[in-house]
């Protein structure tokens, strides 16, 4: 944008997550939500009152077709990700994508062609990647602290699954593939930036234990999670008012080898009492493993030889909110806008959005089909050199 006018931009889907166009305004930059799109009555409505006087349409092709934005923020489901997408990057609409960049590996380099092809600006929202839990691992890798990294397990309690996933579209195969590719391209993109490389081979295994015998289905439509969100809705198996389809697994296990040697791990399971997840991070001289992560956590570090001892031998705050990730979605957003407005180079890539997408995708494949090894194609060269690489990462 070299014309000093502020960026036009237009927010695609009104659910839940749109809330994080507010961190447009709050960013600074010249850049203003003019437009929103969603196909329903009730997504129009909630344009209105998060945006005030936007001009509010139900397609994104509609915001393409009048002209309307430079820009896009597209916080629509993920099944819609790709074809949202591809329209926008082809139509010259700079995009803001949320994860995951799409629901198969096919789709995922679909999107990256695109925007090879067009050369506009993508984006994808992989903000865990800025929250303070995964800076603080970053840091202590990046300092040497443990040496070199050969090893990154990931343990994840998705306490608040039953609400968060399997009352509405989550829960569908055909809308997210799997929660492993939904829920875990956050950390297997996290796994990938700490171990310094990306996923070649993986074998995965799960099922559906829990969520897949309650029969009190139905009753969500039009509403959103935060209208069924309860803390009191526990044992999981108690849970009312699923969606009509649940056939995503609720407990899953992912075993990877990178391009770097090394190894990594990834359990999810939906149906423990607490909410977070737990990294250990060993390297040849040394192990890092955050207790919490979000402000208030502590990420430890052993690297004396000893039998065991709870406190390490440092120990790092975690910094940053107590709840949720705003503080990660400002800087995404920031970013992102940088990008647009500047052309500055973001530190999340594409590239690195796409592996997890890979990764989760194959994964589930292999989950799906007796736990059979599997091999991850690479993204063809000439996508994978359009997107240059953020400074220190792949
Ligand atoms: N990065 C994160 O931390 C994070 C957190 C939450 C959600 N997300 C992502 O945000 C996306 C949206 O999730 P959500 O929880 O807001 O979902 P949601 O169900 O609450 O809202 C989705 C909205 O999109 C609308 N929609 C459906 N099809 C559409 C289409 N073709 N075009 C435009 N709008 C359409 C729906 O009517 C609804 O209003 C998901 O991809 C999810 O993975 C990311």
């Amino acid at each position: 944008m070299a014309n000093g006018e502020a960026v036009r931009v237009g927010v695609v889907g009104i659910g839940q997550r749109a809330v994080i166009a507010r961190h447009v305004a709050e960013s600074g930059l010249p850049a203003t939500v003019v437009a929103a799109a969603d196909p329903t009555d009730g997504g129009r409505a909630r344009a209105r009152e998060l945006f005030g006087d936007v001009t509010v349409v139900e397609t994104h092709t509609e915001l393409i077709e009048r002209r309307l934005v430079d820009a896009a923020i597209v916080t629509a489901p993920d099944w819609t990700h790709a074809e949202i997408a591809v329209d926008l990057l082809r139509a010259g609409i700079a995009v803001y994508l949320e994860k995951p960049l799409a629901i198969t590996l096919e789709d995922a380099d679909a999107v990256l062609t695109a925007a090879h092809e067009a050369g506009t600006p993508l984006y994808i929202g992989h903000n865990f990647r800025h929250s303070g839990v995964v800076r603080a691992l970053h840091d202590v890798v990046a300092r040497g602290e443990i040496g070199e990294v050969k090893a990154v397990w990931c343990r994840h309690f998705v306490g608040n699954g039953g609400d968060y996933y399997f009352k509405d579209w989550h829960a569908d195969r055909g809308k997210v593939n799997s929660l492993l590719l939904q829920k875990a391209s956050h950390d297997l993109d996290v796994i990938h930036l700490l171990a310094g490389g990306y996923t070649r081979r993986v074998a995965g295994m799960g099922r559906l234990a829990v969520y897949g015998g309650i029969t009190d289905r139905g009753g969500n439509e039009g509403r959103l999670m935060q209208d069924w969100f309860s803390f009191a809705n526990w044992p999981p198996a108690a849970q009312t008012g699923l969606n009509e389809v649940v056939d995503v697994e609720d407990v899953s296990m992912v075993m990877m080898t990178l391009d770097n040697g090394v190894l990594a791990s990834y359990e999810q399971c939906h149906f423990t009492p607490d909410y977070w997840r737990n990294y250990t991070v060993i390297g040849d001289k040394g192990r890092a493993e955050n207790f919490g992560d979000t402000g208030g956590g502590v990420v430890k570090v052993w690297n004396r030889r000893r039998t065991w001892a709870t406190d390490g031998d440092v120990e790092y705050p975690i910094s940053g909110v107590e709840e949720g990730h705003a503080d990660a979605d400002l800087i995404t957003m920031t970013e992102f806008l940088r990008y647009v407005i500047d052309g500055e180079t973001p530190t999340l890539s594409p590239v690195a959005a796409r592996e997890a997408v890979a990764t989760g995708a194959l994964a589930t494949q292999s989950l799906r089909n007796g736990s059979i090894p599997l091999d991850v194609p690479p993204l063809p060269a000439a996508v994978r050199d359009h997107f240059p690489a953020p400074a220190g990462t792949r």
